[in-house]
């Protein structure tokens, strides 16, 4: 049977892990894969969340699953940093998931389970996994343009007229912030304008939240979020804890839905619960009891919003420091997009070629589309990367 099998190629992304890992030179830099590094360039677990560890090991008394829908508490406080108060609870139905991914999957079974092969419209370019994650759950993929590679800014005007045109029903995935890969957002004013279109043409508003609070602030990452609940009858969220809490391994996360009213989000609720059942059972629990215990008492919280803060504000300071060092080693390359861009990811504007040969002379490893992860930048590296890459520019 297995002898009918293709090898697949490697991950796009995952892949990049493998191969700088195995690479011999000292000085050889990661600006793969999506996690956040500090300034000696380690991905530490967050204080606070050694600390709810810690209390968790005191006072757990029980490993005994914990239902489809996860832990009760640790959704109440991810559906309150999510929606706020921006429409009422019981329209709303939040369960635990594993990670962003198992929301994005659980979510797109229960879309087919409401429209079989629907359409989900994503941006050009999108996250990597977010085609094959979704296509291979059956829905119909198509692009809406975003990203105007030319000039390195977001292309609202198209992306606009695209979403005007979509058939009514059919579903818009979006980025709440620091759109991955571009690292570009729509501004307030632009969002007001997305949603518009978005009642107008009665779609339906998919929202992939994966670095809540690396943009401007937990808050205020929730702009999109709270005013297109505020506005539309239905809508997806789909939050991600790997980046804001640091806990990429242990998976957690969360997937709303809004319904237009109780009665349908009971039965909402129902399928949605009866699609984890049938694709994993059950979340796995302690990534999602650890942030449960941060989000509800009032210490850890300050502290782990502190945490955030700090990570935002290295992510800043390094995309600022490659840029000036990039206007002294080359000064007619413009890079100034670095410093336009949220959260961890950006492109660095060059072609495949020349990634390739940052990899293969330079030992500096991104995505072949150019995104670089700007959490692998550090005060000690910045000085041989941007030597590198200027001398393939
Ligand atoms: C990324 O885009 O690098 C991260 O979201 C990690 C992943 O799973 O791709």
């Amino acid at each position: 049977m297995f002898e009918s099998l293709q090898a697949m190629p490697a991950d796009a992304i995952l892949g990049l892990i493998a191969e700088h890992r195995d690479d011999p030179r000292p000085n050889k830099i990661d600006l793969g894969v999506g996690v956040y590094r500090n300034a000696a360039g380690e991905t530490p677990v967050l204080n606070t969340v050694k600390k709810a560890e810690h209390r968790l090991v005191g006072t757990q008394s029980s490993k005994t699953y914990i239902g489809t829908a996860g832990d009760a508490t640790f959704n109440a406080a991810m559906q309150a940093m999510a929606f706020a108060d921006a429409v009422s609870v019981d329209r709303l139905v939040t369960i635990q998931t594993p990670g962003g991914s198992g929301s994005l999957r659980v979510a797109a079974a229960v879309l087919i389970r409401a429209r079989e092969g629907a359409t989900v419209w994503a941006s050009e370019p999108t996250w990597a996994n977010h085609v094959p994650l979704l296509g291979s759950a059956g829905l119909q993929l198509k692009p809406y343009p975003y990203y105007d590679t030319q000039n390195h800014v977001l292309n609202i005007d198209a992306m606009l007229d695209a979403l005007r045109a979509a058939p009514k029903g059919d579903v818009v995935l979006l980025h709440a912030c620091c759109h991955n890969p571009s690292g570009l957002d729509p501004s307030e004013q632009e969002w007001q304008a997305i949603t518009d279109i978005i009642v107008e043409r009665e779609l339906l508003p998919f929202v992939d939240s994966a670095y809540q609070g690396f943009a401007r602030g937990v808050e205020d990452d929730a702009f999109a979020i709270r005013h297109m609940a505020a506005r539309v009858p239905e809508m997806i969220v789909s939050t991600s804890c790997s980046k804001n809490f640091g806990l990429y391994r242990d998976r957690v996360g969360t997937l709303s839905f809004l319904s237009a009213d109780a009665a349908t989000q009971a039965i909402v609720s129902s399928q949605a619960n009866n699609c984890v059942r049938t694709l994993y059972s059950v979340p796995p629990d302690h990534g999602a009891a650890v942030v449960s215990t941060i989000l509800h008492d009032s210490e850890l919280h300050a502290e782990w919003l502190d945490e955030v803060n700090d990570m935002r504000a290295r992510l800043q300071g390094m995309r600022a420091l490659l840029n000036d060092a990039l206007i002294e080693k080359t000064p007619n390359n413009d890079f100034s997009h670095l410093v336009r861009a949220n959260g961890m990811f950006c492109f660095l504007g060059i072609s495949a070629e020349q990634v390739a040969k940052l990899k293969q002379d330079f030992g500096i490893y991104m995505v072949d589309s150019s995104r670089i992860n700007v959490a692998g930048i550090t005060a000690e590296n910045v000085g041989y990367l941007s030597d590198s890459i200027a001398a393939v520019v």
